[in-house]
C-alpha cells in the first residue's frame, strides 16, 4: 500500500509568513519617485538596493562585498544578456538557501542542461490546455465563494489563492494540506531575513518531496511531479537534489508572483475606472493591459547578479565578486524607453518591452502560464462581477513594497448574482 505522506508544520505553528514577509519586502508606498531621481543621475551607481530603499540588508549576502545598482533600461538590458559577466551565482546565498540547487542559482553550461528540461513543460502549447482543465476551475471555485454577497476583498478571497491553487493541482498534491504547503512555500523565501523559520520550512519541504518523487516514479500519473520525476538526461533521471529544488522553487515562484501581478492590474483598473470601462467594451485590450500592469508595477522589482569578472557599466567600475542589483522597476519606467512612464495606460504601444520576467537565459520559465492565469482570472472577473467598483465604505487599496509589490487588501463591490 502507498504510504500517505505528511508535510511537517513549523514548530511554531502560529508563525504567519503572509504578515512577516511585509517586513522583508518593505512597506514602501511608492518607491518610484526615488528610483526616477537616482536613474536620472546615474545609469549605474554603487549601493545596496535594499539599504537605499530603507530595508534591512539581506542577511545571507556575504559581508564586506561591494554592491552596485543598474537603473537605466539600456544598461539593465545589456546586463541581463551578459551572463558571462553578470552571473546568477548571486542567488546561491539567498534563493540557494531557500530552494537549494535551483536553476536560478546556476550559470551555463549547467543551467542550460537542466533548464531545457523544465522549460519544455511550460511551453505555450502545454500551458494553453491547462487554462481550461485547471485554471478556470480553480478561479471559478474561489469566485463561487463570494459572488452572491456583492462585496469582497479580492486579495484575501481571490488573488492570493488562485495561482497557488493552480500549481498545487498541477503537482497533484493532497487537497487537505493546501494551506500548510502555501504557508511553507512562502516561509522558505524568508531566509534572507528570518533564517530560522526560512530554513525550517525549507527542511520540511525537503523531507517531503523526495518521498513524493519516489511514489510518483513507482506509480506514474499525468501530473507535473510525475512528468519531471521521469525526465532523463543522458539516459538517467535528474539528480534528486535538482528535482527537490525545482519543486520548492515552483510552489513559491508560481504562487507568489502571479498573485501580485493580478492584484496590481486589478488595483490600477479600479483606480482608473475609464480604463476598466475601455477594457469591458473591448476585451481584445486585455493582453496589453496585463503587460502594462507588469511594466508599471511588476511583482519583482529587483534581480540580483554577481560579477564574474571586473567590469564597467556606464563609467562605474565594478570589481569581480560584487553583488549587482538590476533594478527592473527603474528600467520599466525609464523615459528613454517609455513615453510618460509613470502613467498607467492599457493602450501603451510598447507595454510588453518590460523586464518583469527578466530577459536573457534566466527569463521566467512560467511567463506563459502567468499570462494564461491572468487572462483567465480577469475574464472571470469581468464576466462574473458586473458593475465592479472600489468599496466606498472601506479603505482604498494601497500598493506596498520595495522588493515585491502588492496591496494588502482590495475591497470591492459588485452586483450580487
Ligand atoms: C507574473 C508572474 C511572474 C513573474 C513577474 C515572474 C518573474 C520572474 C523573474 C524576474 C525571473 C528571473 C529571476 C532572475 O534570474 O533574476 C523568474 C524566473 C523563474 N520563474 Fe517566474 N515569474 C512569474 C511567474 C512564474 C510562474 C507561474 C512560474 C512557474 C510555473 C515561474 C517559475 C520561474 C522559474 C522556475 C524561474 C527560474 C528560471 C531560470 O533561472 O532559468 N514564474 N521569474
Amino acid at each position: 500500500m502507498t504510504e500517505v505522506l505528511k508535510l511537517r508544520d513549523l514548530a511554531n505553528a502560529d508563525f504567519n509568513p503572509f504578515v512577516e514577509e511585509r517586513f522583508f519586502f518593505g512597506e514602501n508606498e511608492d518607491p518610484y519617485p526615488l528610483l526616477a531621481e537616482l536613474r536620472a543621475k546615474h545609469a549605474a551607481m554603487p549601493g545596496d538596493y535594499r539599504e537605499i530603499m530603507g530595508l534591512t540588508p539581506d542577511v545571507t549576502f556575504p559581508r564586506g562585498v561591494p554592491h552596485f545598482m543598474i537603473l537605466s533600461y539600456d544598461e539593465v538590458a545589456k546586463a541581463l544578456q551578459s551572463p558571462q559577466i553578470f552571473s546568477n551565482q548571486a542567488y546561491t546565498f539567498n534563493l540557494g538557501a531557500s530552494f537549494g540547487r535551483s536553476v536560478s542559482t546556476m550559470d551555463a553550461p549547467e543551467h542550460s542542461r537542466f533548464r531545457r528540461i523544465f522549460q519544455k513543460i511550460f511551453l505555450p502549447q502545454h500551458v494553453k490546455k491547462w487554462g481550461d482543465s485547471i485554471v478556470d476551475p480553480v478561479v471559478n471555485e474561489l469566485m463561487d465563494g463570494f459572488i452572491h454577497t456583492g462585496k469582497a476583498d479580492l486579495i484575501g478571497q481571490f488573488t492570493l489563492h488562485y495561482p497557488f491553487g493552480v500549481i498545487y493541482r498541477q503537482l497533484d498534491l493532497p487537497p487537505a494540506e493546501g494551506k500548510l504547503f502555501h504557508k511553507l512555500a512562502v516561509t522558505q523565501t524568508l531566509v534572507s531575513f528570518d533564517f530560522e523559520h526560512g530554513s525550517e520550512a525549507n527542511a520540511n519541504l525537503g523531507e517531503y518531496f523526495p518521498k513524493l518523487i519516489a511514489q510518483r516514479r513507482a506509480q506514474r500519473g499525468d501530473d507535473l511531479v510525475s512528468l519531471v520525476a521521469q525526465a532523463e538526461v543522458d539516459g538517467e533521471y535528474l539528480p534528486e537534489d535538482i528535482l527537490v529544488s525545482f519543486f520548492r522553487q515552483l510552489i513559491n515562484a508560481a504562487g507568489d508572483t502571479t498573485y501580485r501581478g493580478t492584484s496590481v492590474l486589478l488595483t490600477k483598473l479600479l483606480e482608473n475606472p475609464d480604463q476598466l470601462e475601455m477594457l469591458r467594451a473591448d476585451r481584445a485590450l486585455l493582453p496589453n493591459a496585463i503587460e502594462e500592469a507588469l511594466r508599471f508595477d511588476g511583482p519583482v522589482i529587483e534581480q540580483s547578479r554577481w560579477t564574474a569578472v571586473d567590469t564597467e557599466v556606464a563609467g562605474v567600475q565594478m570589481p569581480a565578486g560584487s553583488i549587482v542589483h538590476l533594478v527592473a522597476g527603474a528600467a520599466n519606467r525609464d523615459p528613454a524607453k517609455f513615453i510618460d512612464p509613470d502613467r498607467f495606460d492599457i493602450r501603451r504601444p510598447n507595454a510588453n518591452r518590460h523586464f518583469a520576467f527578466a530577459a536573457g537565459p534566466h527569463i521566467c520559465i512560467g511567463q506563459h502560464l502567468a499570462r494564461v492565469e491572468m487572462m483567465r482570472a480577469m475574464t472571470a472577473i469581468l464576466d462574473r462581477l458586473p458593475n465592479l467598483r472600489l468599496d466606498p465604505d472601506m479603505p482604498p487599496p494601497s500598493l506596498r513594497g520595495a522588493m515585491m509589490r502588492v496591496p494588502h487588501n482590495l475591497h470591492v463591490r459588485f452586483d450580487p448574482r
